[in-house]
């Protein structure tokens, strides 16, 4: 897996984000040894403010190699994470990196979302085409080789689905075992049946995400399991390509705003580390806002902003059908407080209709999401309502995962099971149940002529 070309080698350190504190070795939780709080990986090579060092890299340089690496045959070019190695920690045997190629996702233009939207030039990075179905993919294989390279038997996570089948693949990929805590009945069955046929150990425990979070804290304090929540700070590294990409994607010119879903707030956080830091090394001149979206169920951090201005974490009683953000107390919120500042974005909650009827308008769209994908299209709406999106700005949804991760939540909504009462008719033209006829052509026929006469009226 020996790449090709002789690359620049960054060395990264850990920094802790409130204390400041630097550190090389990261302890079991990812928390700082002084103050507890989060870490954060910078690369002090990049500093080139006190005219002591020059850059390491031009960014022209890195943009013509990373292009090139794309007709490559080595596995790690072929990655759409190891393809941008120099911005990421560096790994010196590229022999223990887990690659299931992933990123290299598309960027697809919605014409239909965008004019029921009101703007012009609507795009989705559909994180959703990684190889287990979503954005976390991303930051595993980053997170996932280290815990390798360090030589753990186990890795773990708690999750609400995407992360446990992510970890579970990229475990089984190395013959390293897996642990994950589910909250029971609480993840939909494509998520649970991915992390049993990857092999995972899978406990489904008697409480929510964040109750899972807390023990699995317990659990690598107590066995040589490895982390592999978001705030494994290799993670959010791994997750900034999908920043990256998207630039090169557009050609090196930033939308006006980059619109995420908000769980435990790692991948917003991943996505603005990305922009400064691209910004920082004179990839792009200017920064997109991004803005981050919650269900009204579980919007820890638009009460976090509103309430106390960012200072102070809300927690809540998290309760929503787009069960890959039903989180009350998410990790990384002071991250994503800082890259709201940062980056100029603003945070939206919007209510379960409003994701269902999202949701139905990006599938028509022919795309295809989940539901805490579409938190973004239905928060868009708002924004544009309250003007924070101007209609001839440019926008790109962040969709971070797959239509078939949460088939049970698409054919309620189809056969009108997820809502009642009068709000739920304007739901009722992005319906579609299935139709059962008798086994004719003349009875297909006649559906269909009906189905135009219908659209025609
Ligand atoms: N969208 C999907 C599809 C997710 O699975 C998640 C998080 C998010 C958005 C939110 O991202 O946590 O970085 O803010 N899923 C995690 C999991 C929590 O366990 O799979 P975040």
């Amino acid at each position: 897996m020996n790449s090709t070309t002789s690359e620049p080698v960054e060395i990264s350190e850990l920094r802790c984000i409130a204390c400041g504190l630097r550190t090389h070795s990261p302890g079991h939780r990812f928390r700082c040894s002084t103050c507890a709080d989060l870490l954060e990986i910078v690369y002090p090579g990049w500093d080139t403010s006190d005219g002591r060092r020059t850059a390491p890299f031009t960014a022209a340089a890195l943009k013509a190699l990373w292009r090139a690496r794309r007709k490559s045959l080595v596995s790690l070019d072929q990655s759409g994470v190891w393809r941008f190695r120099e911005l990421l920690p560096h790994f010196s045997d590229q022999e223990k990196i887990i690659t299931l190629r992933e990123g290299n996702t598309p960027l697809y233009e919605l014409p239909s979302c965008a004019r029921a939207v009101g703007v012009e030039y609507l795009l989705a990075k559909h994180q959703g085409m990684n190889p287990t179905g979503s954005f976390k993919d991303t930051g595993m294989t980053v997170a996932a080789s280290m815990a390798r390279q360090e030589g753990f038997g186990w890795v773990g996570c708690a999750s609400t689905g995407n992360t446990s089948a992510s970890v579970a693949a990229y475990a089984a990929r190395a013959q390293m075992r897996s642990l994950v805590l589910i909250p029971q009945g609480k993840v939909s069955w494509g998520k649970l049946s991915q992390a049993l046929d990857y092999g995972a150990i899978t406990v489904e425990l008697k409480t929510d995400f964040d109750g899972c979070s807390q023990i699995l804290d317990e659990v690598v304090d107590r066995m040589p399991v490895y982390l592999l929540n978001s705030v494994n700070p290799y993670r959010i590294e791994g997750q900034k390509t999908a920043a990256i990409e998207l630039l090169e994607q557009l050609d090196w010119q930033p939308p006006d705003h980059i619109i995420v879903p908000g769980g435990n707030l790692g991948n917003s956080s991943a996505l603005g580390k990305a922009f400064c830091e691209l910004e920082k090394l004179h990839f792009i001149t200017r920064l997109p806002k991004v803005s981050i979206v919650q269900a009204e169920g579980a919007n820890p951090l638009v009460r976090t902003m509103r309430e106390t201005g960012g200072r102070k974490l809300v927690s809540v009683q998290a309760e929503t059908a787009a069960s890959a953000i039903r989180i009350g107390r998410p990790a990384s919120w002071k991250k994503a407080v800082r890259v709201l500042e940062q980056l100029g974005g603003t945070v939206a909650e919007v209510s379960e209709l409003e994701i269902a009827w999202a949701k139905a308008q990006i599938g028509a769209d022919g795309v295809g999401c989940e539901p805490a994908s579409a938190v973004t299209l239905a928060g868009l709406k708002r924004m544009v309502r309250d003007g924070f999106v101007k209609p001839g700005e440019s926008v790109v949804l962040i969709l971070t995962g797959h239509l078939l991760k949460d088939p049970d939540f698409t054919l309620q909504f189809h056969r009108g099971e997820l809502f009642g009462g009068k709000e739920a008719e304007i739901l009722v033209p992005h319906q579609r149940a299935p139709i059962v006829l008798e086994a004719s052509a003349d009875a297909v026929i006649s559906a269909l002529k009906r189905v135009e006469e219908t659209s025609e009226a």
